[in-house]
């Protein structure tokens, strides 16, 4: 419906004006709308060693108490602690999914404290990978957890990175939109910070370390971001990594209530753009660079992530000879090359059990001949055993009648001299 009022002018001449939109300008309006009704969702990860500053920095952009308890430095291997929150800031409703890893920096090897991290951002695009695939996707309700910024918090050293920070970084640049941050940047002097910014720099260029580049083909954030990505700035007034300072606490600055951190000299003031880079951060971060942060995450590193996952299950978009390949051919030609792999290996599987069979009946065989060898031995100890019996018995009965004779000799020798003593 057209909408007009009537106004009158300075000349008192009615003219008419246009009070809302119609046609397909219109259309701007109804994804806004869509987009408030669908809500939106952000996942953070926040690498950095335990006790950095990771939530209250978390707390300190959203401007919100995330309760969350504090980690423990003994854990035994590096762990990932996945919490969602519902946020709302004027009727927009953010679902937001903070990743903090736990006991990163604890650990004597480098690659248990990497290798958690870079699994998680690799279960994430699967996961979305798996639901892509599916034959009844619900992409529409589906959760996407895949992480759209990895916020690393540098340890303020005033040197350089950390062997297991460019380690971490390097795995990790492929796969998911980093931007690095000086943690508790309060505790390096201004210059200090500038050189230790410039360092950190010059160590991601010099190891080939891909960090977050933001949009500059947006009209309306294009100067802004164009700075953020020139890495040849003036070494005084360097941006990245941003130096944050995170605090709750609320601070009585003049007559004015701000959030800093006080200390015996004085109040750090966490939104002063003189103090610290917290502002930048969450301008660039939230305000401004949200929505292509997702974009990235998609069209970047989730594509690199899913075109490299097909290629290793061996799909493929060209054959051999380089002409396009349809999915039925690549299906069939998956299929056949996996029946012939299966032959293959059902041939091997009955190879090997012959094999093993004529091995077992040898064994039995040799077995067999010793058990028989051992039984012949035994019946001809105990035929000898029965012949030397038998010889002994039969000694034994020529003695007794031996022993009969003797004895029937003497009884009657006995009874004649009797006889001749009682007739004398
Ligand atoms: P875990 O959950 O144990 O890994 O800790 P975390 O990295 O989330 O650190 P957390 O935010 O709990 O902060 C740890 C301590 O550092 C708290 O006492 C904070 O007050 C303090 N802290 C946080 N941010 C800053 C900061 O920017 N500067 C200073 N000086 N201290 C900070």
């Amino acid at each position: 419906a057209l909408l007009f009022a009537f106004s009158k002018n300075k000349e008192n001449i009615r003219c008419l004006t246009t009070l809302g939109h119609f046609g397909f300008e219109c259309l701007p309006t109804q994804l806004v709308n869509k987009s408030i009704q669908k809500g939106f969702s952000f996942n953070i990860l926040c690498v950095g060693e335990s006790g950095i500053g990771k939530s209250t920095l978390i707390n300190t952009l959203f401007n919100t108490n995330l309760k969350e308890s504090k980690s423990s430095h003994f854990y035994s291997k590096v762990g990932l602690k996945v919490k969602t929150f519902d946020l709302h800031e004027r009727n927009i409703p953010l679902k937001l999914t903070v990743v903090k890893t736990v006991g990163y920096g604890d650990q004597i090897s480098k690659e248990a404290s990497y290798q958690p991290v870079v699994d998680y951002l690799d279960a994430q695009f699967e996961l979305y990978l798996q639901e892509e695939l599916k034959v009844h996707r619900s992409l529409v309700t589906y959760h996407d957890s895949r992480i759209h910024v990895c916020l690393y918090f540098i340890t303020p050293t005033g040197h350089s990175l950390k062997s297991l920070d460019l380690l971490t970084l390097k795995n990790i640049d492929r796969r998911v939109n980093i931007v690095p941050l000086i943690a508790k940047a309060d505790s390096l002097s201004k210059s200090d910070l500038q050189r230790f910014k410039h360092n950190i720099m010059s160590e991601l260029v010099s190891n080939g370390i891909q960090i977050y580049q933001f949009p500059v083909d947006d009209e309306a954030t294009a100067e802004v971001n164009t700075t953020m990505n020139c890495k040849e700035k003036k070494k005084s007034n360097m941006l990245l990594p941003f130096a944050v300072v995170g605090s709750m606490e609320e601070v009585k600055v003049g007559k004015r209530m701000v959030r800093g951190r006080h200390y015996p000299w004085g109040v750090l003031q966490v939104e002063n753009e003189n103090h610290c880079d917290f502002v930048r951060l969450r301008d660039l971060l939230l305000s401004a660079n949200m929505e292509d942060l997702k974009d990235q995450t998609h069209t970047q590193h989730y594509e690199c992530y899913r075109s490299s996952r097909l290629l290793k299950l061996g799909f493929n978009d060209t054959g051999p000879d380089n002409r396009p390949v349809s999915f039925q051919e690549m299906y069939e030609a998956k299929r056949q090359e996996f029946q012939v792999q299966c032959q293959r290996e059902e041939e091997e599987l009955k190879h090997s059990f012959m094999q093993r069979v004529k091995e077992k009946e040898l064994t039995f065989k040799d077995a067999e001949k010793e058990l028989q060898d051992k039984f012949e031995h035994l019946k001809r100890i105990q035929q000898e055993e029965i012949l030397k019996l038998e010889e002994e018995r039969r000694k034994l009965e020529e003695q007794i009648i031996e022993f009969y004779k003797t004895k029937t000799a003497s009884e009657t020798s006995q009874t004649q001299l009797y006889t001749s003593v009682k007739r004398d």
